[in-house]
């Protein structure tokens, strides 16, 4: 038998290049079924650079779609729920698969950058809500997604893995070529979001997101689906935690998908210096944008 080191080593993977993007190779593998996927008209896509509040923002859209029905949305573990456009691993059904057994409205999860969005979505002039979350946080929480999602390649110390992310050296590429390149794309039917606002203010973010479906909910559903969609709850929900993944592929042991869920964690991680090279980084790179973020 394997040792679990070795057994480890079989399931990450080296990142591919999808046309310049860093992606894991069983995904390039799949890719030309993405490209050519068919999205329906009603389909409402979720899009983010990873670790930029997707499961949240997909707990609240389900529970949008079924009137804050609890138990409904306890009917399946989210990355069925809302299944994820270009997923590729081997033995289990592709997104694409299970996109295809979805009845509709679908609300399909994509971390694709604006370039590589299969055309479709912009043929059937589909809705679009996407959530960006500030870089700081993001590097870091990717971080710890690294080391317990053992498809990630291994992100070596939190020093090399910075330099990495900066760099554009992770999977789905450049953070800053994603915020702006969504950005830039924003039209009527998307949303664009910030998984800080949505931390200050979850009401008033979850109103945004009632008025641009034109649906409305009773003030009490809306408590409620705050209620459900906190930190707390889904950390503790099966259905929202990503417990019922193998351990093998995730272990939570080493970190927990739901890990801390707040704005500003950065500065328990960041040097002095770190902090010093990243500000400077990004001034670089987000000049000429009118894109701010908040780093808390
Ligand atoms: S993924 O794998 O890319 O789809 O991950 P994603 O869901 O985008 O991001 C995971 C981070 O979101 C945090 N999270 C939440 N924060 C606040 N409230 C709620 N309800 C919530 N649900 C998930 C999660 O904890 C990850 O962030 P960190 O900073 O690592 O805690």
């Amino acid at each position: 038998p394997l040792s679990a080191m070795e057994q480890e080593d079989g399931i990450r993977q080296e990142l591919g290049n999808l046309h310049g993007i860093p992606l894991f190779t069983s995904f390039i593998e799949g890719w030309p079924q993405v490209k050519a996927f068919q999205a329906r008209p009603d389909d409402l896509l979720i899009s983010t650079y990873p670790k930029s509040g997707t499961t949240w923002l997909s707990e609240i859209m389900d529970q949008i779609y079924h009137d804050g029905d609890v138990e409904k949305c306890r009917r399946d573990a989210i990355y069925n729920r809302v299944p994820f456009l270009e997923v590729k691993v081997p033995k289990v059904p592709s997104g694409i698969e299970q996109l295809e057994n979805t009845p509709s409205p679908r609300l399909v999860k994509t971390h694709l950058p604006v370039q590589l969005l299969p055309t479709s979505f912009w043929e059937k002039n589909c809705k679009i809500i996407y959530m960006a979350r500030n870089p700081k946080d993001v590097v870091i929480s990717y971080y710890y997604f690294h080391q317990m999602a053992k498809i990630h390649p291994d992100p070596g110390t939190k020093a090399e893995f910075l330099e990495n992310f900066m760099a554009g050296k992770v999977a789905y590429g450049s953070w800053y070529d994603h915020v702006r390149g969504w950005w830039e794309k924003k039209q009527e039917n998307m949303l664009y979001l910030f998984y800080e606002d949505m931390k200050k203010d979850p009401r008033r973010e979850v109103q945004k997101i009632l008025q641009f479906l034109g649906k409305e909910l009773a003030e009490g559903t809306v408590e409620k689906i705050l209620h459900h969609t906190s930190f707390q709850e889904m950390k503790k929900n099966p259905a929202a935690n990503y417990e019922t993944i193998p351990p093998t592929l995730m272990d939570h042991s080493l970190s927990p998908f739901l890990r801390k869920g707040i704005s500003g964690d950065w500065k328990n991680h960041f040097t002095v210096a770190q902090n010093e090279r990243f500000d400077q980084h990004y001034k670089e790179h987000m000049a000429g944008t009118d894109l701010h973020f908040q780093m808390e």
